[in-house]
């Protein structure tokens, strides 16, 4: 796997090898398929993080589904989440006796996903399950259910597949933490 990465004068180490992800994907995908079976469930991508894995999920996934996104921001350029959630692009679609998953590429304090849940709780879906493909188990700031997880990470702050740093770093095929 490829080496150690310099950002902006930070080092970055790899985590997590593109194999990994992509049976991972595979996995939680199956999964997803068989709970679904029947149904056409909505797939609502938070941008931009989850985009990557987002496109990789649905096309492991068996079922007919349909897709939407939501553009949400909380971090700027930083490094820690500023806990402060702003809605930058609206659901176009219906969610109202619809089965909705939400993708999300990390679920960090947990705050996104509380404001997320709450804009989609109030239109009534037919179901609501969240699916990360990390999770800062420990970075959490109320209990939280997520049923797909795909790896639980330490705190460390990660780039790559979908996930940036000061907006860079999404196209990496890999994982990489923060070398502290
Ligand atoms: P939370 O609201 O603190 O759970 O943060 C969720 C959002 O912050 C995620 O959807 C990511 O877009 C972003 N985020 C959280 N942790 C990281 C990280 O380690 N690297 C890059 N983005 C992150
Ligand atoms: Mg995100």
């Amino acid at each position: 796997m490829a080496k150690t990465l310099r950002v902006n004068g930070d080092r970055f180490v790899p985590m997590i090898t593109e194999r990994r992800i992509k049976t991972k994907i595979k996995e939680l995908a199956q999964r997803i398929s068989k709970d679904y079976k029947g149904k056409v469930p909505v797939f609502i991508g938070i941008l931009n993080g989850s985009f990557i894995f987002f496109a990789d999920l649905i096309r492991e996934v068996t079922i007919e589904c349909e897709i939407d996104f939501l553009k949400l921001s909380s971090y700027g350029d930083a490094k820690i989440s500023s806990g402060n959630v702003k809605m930058l692009k609206e659901l176009n679609c219906q969610v109202e006796g619809r089965d909705i998953i939400i993708v999300e590429d990390v679920v960090d304090s947990g705050l996104s996903m509380e404001y997320i849940m709450e804009i989609i709780m109030k239109q009534n879906p037919a179901s609501f399950r969240i699916v990360t493909l990390l999770y800062k188990k420990e970075a959490v700031k109320s209990p939280l259910h997520i049923d797909y997880v795909g790896f639980i990470i330490p705190r460390d702050f990660v780039i790559g597949y979908g996930l940036d740093y000061a907006q860079r770093m999404r196209n990496l095929k890999a994982i990489y933490r923060l070398k502290t």
